[in-house]
Parts: C-alpha cells; sequence; structure tokens
C-alpha cells in the first residue's frame, strides 16, 4: 500500500462560482487504478459523494474517461497509482465546456465528427457481395482504424485551447481513416472541408495530440498525410 494525497478539480456551476481544488489522502495499493481511486473516493469517503466523472467500460475501449492526469491526458482505467507517484491532480480535459467537475461536454467534439462524415461513402448500386480490398490497401489507414474517440488528442492540442472550432485532430484522424480507405469515394468532399478556414491547416504540427493518444495512433503522421494529399492528390 501506498499513502496517495490525490487532489480533484471540482466544479458545480450551479453552486460554485469557480472551480476549487478538492483534496484526500488515502492508503491504496500502487497498482490501484486512477479510476479506482475517484470510484472510492465518490462511494466512500464524505464530502465526495456528488463527484461527477465518465467511466463507462473501464477497460481503455469506449474512450469515456479522458482526464488531465498530472498535467497530461490520460485515460483513468488504463493509468496505474504507480505509473503517476504519490500525488496526483486530477482535473478535466481541457478545451470543452465543464458541465460538473470531470465531466465535460462533448457534443462540440461530436460535432466536429460527424462533419466530416465519418462513414464509408460509395457511388453506383452496391456489389452483390463484399467491397474487396486487398490487405496492401487495408494496410495503409489501419492505424487510424484503432481511435476510440477519447478526445484525449484534441483537447491536449493548444490550436485547439486557442480556437474551439478547429476541427481538432481526433476528427482529423476519423476523416484520414475513410480518406486512404481504397472503397471510398468521398475523399474529394472530405478534403475540401478540411482545407477551409478552421480545418487541418490550423495544426502547427506541435505533437501534443500524439503523446496523448492511449490508442498509440501515429496521429501528426496521419494529420501530415492528409495535408499532403490536399496539396498534391492522394499517393
Ligand atoms: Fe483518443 Fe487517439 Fe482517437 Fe484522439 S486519436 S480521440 S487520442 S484514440
Ligand atoms: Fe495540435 Fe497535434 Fe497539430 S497537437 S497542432 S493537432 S500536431
Amino acid at each position: 500500500m501506498v499513502q496517495v494525497t490525490f487532489k480533484v478539480r471540482r466544479f458545480n456551476p450551479e453552486t460554485d462560482e469557480k472551480p476549487y481544488w478538492q483534496e484526500a489522502q488515502l492508503d491504496v495499493p500502487d497498482t490501484e487504478r486512477v479510476v479506482d481511486v475517484l470510484r472510492l473516493l465518490k462511494g466512500k469517503h464524505e464530502g465526495w459523494s456528488g463527484l461527477a466523472f465518465r467511466a463507462s467500460c473501464v477497460h481503455g475501449i469506449c474512450g469515456s474517461d479522458a482526464m488531465l492526469i498530472n498535467g497530461i491526458n490520460r485515460l483513468a482505467c488504463k493509468t496505474l497509482v504507480r505509473d503517476v507517484g504519490t500525488s496526483i491532480t486530477v482535473e478535466p480535459i481541457k478545451g470543452l465546456p465543464v458541465k460538473r467537475d470531470l465531466l465535460v461536454d462533448m457534443e462540440p467534439f461530436f460535432a466536429s465528427y460527424k462533419a466530416l462524415k465519418p462513414w464509408l461513402i460509395t457511388n453506383g448500386s452496391a456489389p452483390q457481395k463484399e467491397r474487396l480490398q486487398s490487405p496492401e490497401d487495408r494496410e495503409v489507414f489501419d492505424d487510424t482504424t484503432k481511435c476510440i474517440l477519447c478526445g484525449a488528442c484534441t483537447t491536449s492540442c493548444p490550436s485547439f485551447w486557442a480556437n474551439g472550432e478547429f476541427l481538432g485532430p481526433a476528427t482529423i484522424v476519423n476523416a484520414h481513416r475513410f480518406i486512404f480507405d481504397s472503397r471510398d469515394q468521398g475523399s474529394k468532399e472530405r478534403l475540401e472541408i478540411l482545407n477551409q478556414k478552421n480545418g487541418i491547416w490550423r495544426c502547427r504540427t506541435i505533437f501534443n495530440c500524439t503523446d496523448a493518444c492511449p490508442r498509440d495512433i501515429q496521429i501528426t503522421k496521419a494529420i501530415g498525410q492528409v495535408k499532403k494529399a490536399i496539396m498534391f492528390g492522394k499517393a
């Protein structure tokens, strides 16, 4: 067991004028996940019962529990106490409106995602069986299929903090997944959307997004490939 000092940035817009830090000391195994410490606090510690946060699958699949933990965006269910030390701060991810405590409004994030039409676009009639694709063609966009829409990339991007209208890296990753899919025929319209004022050119190649991704997606590389496709066409 280790003694941990846990600080959470709390805010209830209905009762608080501004955010404040709430602190607790507790003994936990160093293999405890941050999400479990939050659940322990909420369930068993006086003054914490109203703590608001999302955690759906708690196994790194649904992407609901991205938080700023010791200053870095991470999934609370994939972060162990021993990964971050005995003094732990937890804040909501940045750049999206805080609804309460660690719970942010994800609507603007998903509105950007939807704007890029994240589904297969095809012309003409459907084939009798499946749409075939070679393993080599599938490999081209394999990395960007791994996205779980956690928002850790977009909310770690200084360009997004400065301008919430920027479509953001998560949207570009998911556009990449279709733009480079050999079966898809919607890349022209997706590239046109990304070439607009708040599109891909707001990316200044800062790399925070790549560092933050819990799926280890090479986000900045994918963004570079999409920029190249806008300028010179798809390879
Ligand atoms: Fe999360 Fe990575 Fe997808 Fe961004 S690209 S939303 S960090 S999984
Ligand atoms: Fe932002 Fe990532 Fe570009 S952090 S500036 S989207 S490389």
